[in-house]
């Protein structure tokens, strides 16, 4: 046993995960067998999103960090020709935003997402974070100004405080909770704080940050908070071959063999992305109450004939 072994075993008899994470990394680098690469990748890969994802304890409940590789069902998840164009603008961003750092340029690789509820703004994120391999750091404003309203503003500063020089990608949910136009009929005075500090945050972040932003209502965002972002792009619902790519995806990642004229049906257009999602679910829940309850009607037939067997006997 080398001296690594010994320190792993130790730090895990002693309940010492801070040690034994190390040890394990260590085993992990010094790997030299092919064999194993793929492995010790996807364990160096755990090790570091676990670091990224320790929060300090005045952002637990405001700001929730995910490995998307676990969260994002990347073989149900159809991506339009619309939303690829986008997520290669973004990695482009990110490759020059790198460079303009080097350069002393400061530049922020943002996004801003637009469209009905249902269309899969939230989801999109997270692909986004799935397919740079990086963290997905979730606030969701509705609920921060709901229970927070008067510490808003320094809850923001915490959190870009932690986001800020770390490579992930923070997502702004229902961006719209607080960025009504400051100068509009609703306006609250410490909405409108909130607002202009979230512009100074955001104007603060460095480039190994991805922000992506995300509303129902574009129209009441203030005009100067959409001008942080560089990108702005609408979601929409799927036409009818979006459809058909969603619906094959999702049943055949189920391993769900949908019959042609249903899978017709399902192509023709109408409702959002949630609302297409919630009616192949109701698909496979009737799918499997049937054959349940054809199992049950053979359970009873056979009953029946052990009843009439055992009179007739
Ligand atoms: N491109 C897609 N492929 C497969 N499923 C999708 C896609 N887009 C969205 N969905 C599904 O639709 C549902 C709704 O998506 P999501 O919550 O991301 O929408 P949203 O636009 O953020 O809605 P809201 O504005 O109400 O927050 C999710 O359960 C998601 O799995
Ligand atoms: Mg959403």
């Amino acid at each position: 046993m080398n001296n690594i072994e010994r320190g792993l075993l130790q730090s895990v008899c002693e309940n010492n995960m801070f040690g034994a994470k190390k040890y394990a990394r260590c085993i992990l680098l010094n790997n030299k067998a092919k064999s194993n690469e793929y492995f010790c990748n996807e364990m160096i890969h755990k090790l570091d999103m676990e670091d990224e994802m320790v929060l300090p304890a005045n952002l637990k409940g405001l700001l929730f960090v995910e490995d998307p590789k676990e969260t994002f069902k990347e073989g149900r998840y159809y991506l339009s020709s619309r939303e690829q164009a986008v997520s290669e603008k973004i990695f482009r961003m990110c490759h020059a935003s790198q460079k303009l750092a080097e350069l002393g340029v400061n530049y922020v690789n943002s996004t801003m997402l637009y469209g009905e509820s249902g269309t899969g703004k939230t989801t999109f994120g997270r692909c986004i974070a799935y397919k740079l391999g990086l963290p997905f750091a979730y606030l969701n404003f509705t609920r921060v100004i709901d229970s927070y309203l008067g510490a808003t503003s320094k809850n923001l500063s915490n959190i870009f405080d932690y986001v800020n020089g770390r490579k992930c990608v923070l997502m702004l949910d229902e961006i719209d909770a607080i960025g009504m136009a400051r100068k509009s009929k609703n306006e609250v005075g410490e909405l409108s704080r909130v607002v202009i500090g979230l512009m100074q945050n955001l104007d603060r972040l460095t480039g190994d940050t991805v922000v992506i932003g995300a509303t129902n209502r574009l129209d009441i965002i203030d005009p100067a908070l959409l001008r942080r972002f560089t990108v702005k792009h609408e979601v929409v619902r799927p036409n009818r071959e979006e459809r058909l790519g969603m619906v094959r995806k999702f049943f055949g990642d189920v391993g769900y063999d949908i019959p042609e004229d249903k899978l017709q049906k399902f192509a023709e257009p109408g409702d959002t992305q949630a609302g297409l999602e919630n009616r192949m679910i109701m698909e496979l829940v009737n799918f499997y109450s049937e054959q349940e309850d054809s199992v049950e009607e053979k359970i009873d037939k056979q009953g029946d004939n052990n009843v009439y067997d055992q009179t007739t006997a």
